[in-house]
C-alpha cells in the first residue's frame, strides 16, 4: 500500500517485489529516469533565460522542426540512460533508428529496452505552458548477449512491463505504473525529491471534459463529428466542456484527475492521426488502463496493436472508461 508524501526512493526499495522480474535492474531504469527528468526540468524551468527557446534547426524523421529542447530532453535521457548501463537498447521520437547498448564489456547484458517521447508538446514551450516526457519500457525478446534487434523495440504495448510520463507544469510531477496500479510523485525543487503526492490514481469512470483539436474538424472522420455534436448537445449532463493544451500529457493528466476523453483521430490529412504508436499511444494507454480508464484507436484497443514500424501513428481515444465506449459507438456507425 503506497504512503502518502513517501519518497520516491522508498517507494521503489519497498514496492520492488512487486515488480515483474526483480533483479533491481528495473527499479535502477526507475532511479535513472527520476534523475534524468530532474536535469530536464531544470533546463525547461531555465528557457526564456537562456538561449534554449526556439529551433534547433533541424528536422526529425517525423517531418517537424526540432525545437532546441527537444533535442536538450533527447541527449539528457539517452545519455543519463547510456552511462548507467541499465538498458540495452532505446528508441525515441527524435532519432531515426534505433540506439543499440552494448555495456562496459561489450557483452550487451542488459535486459531492458526504453522507447521515448523526450519532450512532448514542444510547440509549448517558447509560449510557457506544460510540456512532458513519456517513456515505455519492454523486456528485450531477442537473447541477452547479442545486440537489440528492431523486434525488441516492435512489441506490442500489452508487453510493456512499465510506462510513464514527466509533467513539467506548475509543479513536476512524475506518474507512472509497473502494472499495478499507477502513482504520482511531485518534485520538490528545493530538495530535489520527488514525493508520492497522488497515490493509486484513478480514471473517472465519466467525465465532462473533452479535449480535440476542433480546428481539423472538416477533416474528421464523420464518427468523429458525430461525437463531437454529441458533447455539445444540451442533453442530460452536457454539454461537455471543451479543453485542448496541445501538450498530450498535459491534456491526459488533466483529464485523468477531472474526468474526461482526449482524442487525436485520423483526418483527410494524416490517415492514421498525428500521434506515435510506440512513443506516445502506447505508454499513455498503459497508464491509463492500469487507472482503470480506456485506450482505443477509435475501434481497437491500442495496447494490442502490433506495430510494424518504430515511428507509425495510430488515431487515439483514451479517458474515462464511459466516455470513449461513448465515442467507439460513434465510430462503429461509419466502420
Ligand atoms: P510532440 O511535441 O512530442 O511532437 O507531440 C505533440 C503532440 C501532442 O503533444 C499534442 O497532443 C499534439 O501533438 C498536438 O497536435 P495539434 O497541434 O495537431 O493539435
Ligand atoms: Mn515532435
Ligand atoms: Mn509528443
Ligand atoms: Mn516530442
Amino acid at each position: 500500500m503506497p504512503k502518502k508524501n513517501q519518497t520516491l526512493g522508498e517507494f521503489i526499495i519497498e514496492n520492488q517485489q512487486d515488480f515483474a522480474y526483480s533483479s533491481g535492474e528495473l527499479s535502477r531504469l526507475i532511479n535513472s529516469i527520476r534523475l534524468a527528468a530532474k536535469v530536464v526540468n531544470h533546463e525547461v524551468n531555465k528557457a526564456g533565460l537562456v538561449d534554449i527557446i526556439g529551433n534547433f534547426g533541424e528536422t526529425n524523421i517525423q517531418g517537424e522542426d526540432q525545437q532546441k529542447l527537444d533535442v536538450m530532453a533527447n541527449e539528457t535521457f539517452i545519455r543519463t540512460l547510456t552511462n548507467r548501463e541499465i538498458v540495452c537498447g532505446i528508441a525515441s521520437e527524435e532519432n531515426d533508428d534505433f540506439i543499440t547498448i552494448a555495456g562496459c564489456n561489450n557483452d550487451h547484458k542488459n535486459k531492458y529496452v526504453v522507447l521515448m517521447d523526450p519532450l512532448d508538446g514542444s510547440s509549448n514551450i517558447d509560449v510557457n505552458v506544460s510540456v512532458g516526457t513519456i517513456f515505455s519500457i519492454y523486456r528485450r525478446v531477442t537473447p541477452v548477449g547479442s545486440p537489440v534487434t528492431k523486434e525488441d523495440f516492435l512489441q506490442p504495448g500489452n508487453k510493456q512491463v512499465a510506462a510513464g510520463y514527466i509533467i513539467y507544469g506548475t509543479s513536476t510531477m512524475l506518474v507512472y505504473t509497473t502494472g499495478n496500479g499507477v502513482n504520482g510523485f511531485t518534485l520538490n525543487p528545493a530538495l530535489g525529491s520527488w514525493y508520492l503526492s497522488h497515490p493509486e490514481m484513478t480514471f473517472p469512470e465519466v467525465g465532462k471534459i473533452y479535449s480535440i483539436n476542433e480546428g481539423n474538424y472538416v477533416h474528421f472522420p464523420q464518427g468523429v463529428k458525430d461525437y463531437i455534436k454529441y458533447c455539445q448537445e444540451e442533453k442530460e449532463d452536457r454539454p461537455y466542456t471543451s479543453r485542448y493544451i496541445g501538450s498530450m500529457v498535459s491534456d491526459i493528466h488533466r483529464n485523468m484527475i477531472k474526468g474526461g476523453i482526449f482524442i487525436y483521430p485520423k483526418s483527410s490529412k494524416a490517415f492514421n492521426g498525428k500521434l506515435r504508436l510506440l512513443y506516445e499511444c502506447n505508454p499513455m494507454a498503459y497508464i491509463v488502463e492500469q487507472a482503470g480508464g480506456k485506450a482505443s484507436d477509435g475501434f481497437r484497443r491500442i495496447l494490442d496493436i502490433k506495430p510494424m514500424e518504430l515511428h507509425q501513428r495510430a488515431p487515439f481515444f483514451c479517458g474515462s472508461k464511459k466516455m470513449v465506449e461513448k465515442a467507439e459507438e460513434f465510430m462503429a456507425n461509419y466502420e
